[in-house]
């Protein structure tokens, strides 16, 4: 009779590639489900939205580069160092670039759970560099396979020129076939030399992974949620009036002008000082006064 362990030892005897799949099928699909996701999929984002998330991006891929870069003579990476296809970090850079202008160093925000995603890669990368690989697994076949969608998903609801200004992150100049790649890709993993404790951790830390994006999405996603909560429809609301305001003025008067005019045209017919107005009704007074005596 099989037991548990010969079972698993048996099912871990499987690719690596094949492995994650299966290991990360339950996360992946917790990761689309996200509101922030789910959102992004029905074209629900907006450009402030999706400037905080390219942000976070940013600073997970400058870990995550910093830390391949220090591990790619090691064996346990070596095989899946693919700079000039994969790595975003330059990518990102025009991006921000693009959406911040030059200053956008100062300006881009760092959510914790961004930070928390960001100090996870550097103590991989330090100190277990055969896990890296789950992390790189994660990301950029990510990027390779839905990442595309999200790409045309983005263009249209933030009408991003065609040119590609802004979508940096997902254009891989260096993969002329995505599929072919991630052929390729599995086929390096799957050359790595992994005991079975190894791949078991492997499997973890890509689990991991995804659960840090899923905790960078959360985040996003409230900070969304709290600036619409502290006055982003109010400031919205201003900005809509002040616009509809300039609107009418384009085709009219200043503002000062207008109001101005209003109050001539209601104060044009009676004197403005109350001492004109007494010596009026005086006289009127005085006028029906003498009518009345002269019918007398
Ligand atoms: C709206 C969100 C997402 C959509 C629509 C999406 C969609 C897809 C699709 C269509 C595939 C190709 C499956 C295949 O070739 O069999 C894929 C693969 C993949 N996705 Fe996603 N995905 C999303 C979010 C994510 C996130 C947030 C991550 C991780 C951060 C991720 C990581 C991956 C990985 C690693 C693969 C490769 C699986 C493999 O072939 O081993 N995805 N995704």
């Amino acid at each position: 009779m099989e037991t548990s362990w010969t079972h698993s030892s048996e099912s871990m005897s499987k690719d690596l590639s094949e492995l994650l799949k299966e290991a990360t099928k339950e996360v992946h699909e917790q990761a689309e489900n996200t509101p922030f996701m789910k959102n992004f999929q029905k074209g629900q984002v907006s450009l402030h939205e999706f400037k905080l998330v390219t942000s976070s991006l940013y600073f997970i891929y400058s870990a995550l580069e910093e830390e391949i870069e220090r591990n790619k003579d090691n064996p346990v990476y070596a095989p899946v160092y693919f700079p000039a296809e994969l790595h975003r970090k330059a990518a990102l850079e025009q991006d921000l670039k693009y959406f911040y202008g030059s200053n956008w160093r100062d300006e881009i925000p760092c959510p914790e759970a961004t930070q928390k995603y960001v100090e996870r890669l550097h103590y991989v990368g330090k100190n277990h560099p055969e896990l890296l690989v789950a992390h790189a697994y994660t990301r950029y076949l990510g990027d390779l396979s839905g990442g595309q969608v999200l790409k045309k998903i983005a263009q249209k609801a933030l009408q991003l020129p065609s040119t590609g200004e802004g979508l940096a992150f997902f254009t891989f100049d260096g993969v002329s076939n995505a599929t072919k790649f991630k052929q390729l890709y599995r086929s390096r993993m799957n050359a790595l030399e992994m005991d079975l404790a190894t791949k078991k951790r492997v499997l973890e830390e890509a689990k991991k992974a995804f659960l840090l994006n899923i905790q960078v999405f959360e985040a996003l996603q409230e900070l969304v949620s709290k600036g619409q909560e502290n006055g982003h429809p109010a400031q919205l609301k201003a900005e809509l009036r002040t616009r509809n305001i300039n609107k009418s003025y384009e085709h009219g008067p200043a503002p000062g002008k207008e109001s101005e005019r209003t109050n001539k045209r209601h104060t044009d017919m009676m004197p403005t000082t109350p001492l004109v107005r007494w010596i009026l009704a005086l006289g009127f007074l005085a006028m029906t006064v003498a009518v009345g005596l002269f019918a007398m």
